[in-house]
């Protein structure tokens, strides 16, 4: 992916961390979705206090593109700290590496985490979710 494109999702990321509703972990999480259409989506976290329905940014972001009739991606970035500081990579949990199996190609999809605005590393879903288990394996 083009450094250029790449420093624009980030951007979208971080802008999303001012939107994360935290109250209880104080950890905000933002992500910038990436259609293969070229359309980009954003999300937040969004916790809850019965806690088990919050739901993660990079989930959030993917049910909004798909909600709008995006069933292909191309990438997403996440970022994420505490207080919505950034001092490392956050990685996506294993319900959001299970939703991105459902919608995207695990060799080509890009999962880029950043920890800063040129400080971030990209990674396929294949890398993050081996072995993972999707569509295809009910064909
Ligand atoms: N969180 C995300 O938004 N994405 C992830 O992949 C990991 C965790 C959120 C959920 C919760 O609001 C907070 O981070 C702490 O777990």
């Amino acid at each position: 992916m083009e450094k250029a494109l790449i420093e624009e999702l980030i951007e979208l990321a971080i802008k999303q961390l001012e939107f994360s509703y935290a109250p209880y972990s104080h950890f905000k999480v933002g992500a910038a979705l990436l259609a293969k259409s070229g359309n980009r989506y954003t999300g937040c976290n969004i916790e809850n206090a019965a806690y088990t329905p919050t739901n993660c940014a990079e989930r959030t972001a993917f049910f909004k593109a798909v909600s709008e009739g995006e069933r292909e991606f191309q990438a997403i970035c996440i970022v994420g700290g505490r207080d919505g500081v950034l001092t490392d990579y956050a990685a996506p949990c294993g319900v959001c590496r299970q939703v991105m199996m459902e919608f995207c190609n695990p060799d080509t999809f890009q999962i880029i985490l950043a920890a800063g605005r040129t400080r971030y590393e990209v990674f396929t879903l294949r890398e993050l979710l081996p072995q993972g288990f999707g569509p295809a394996d009910l064909q």
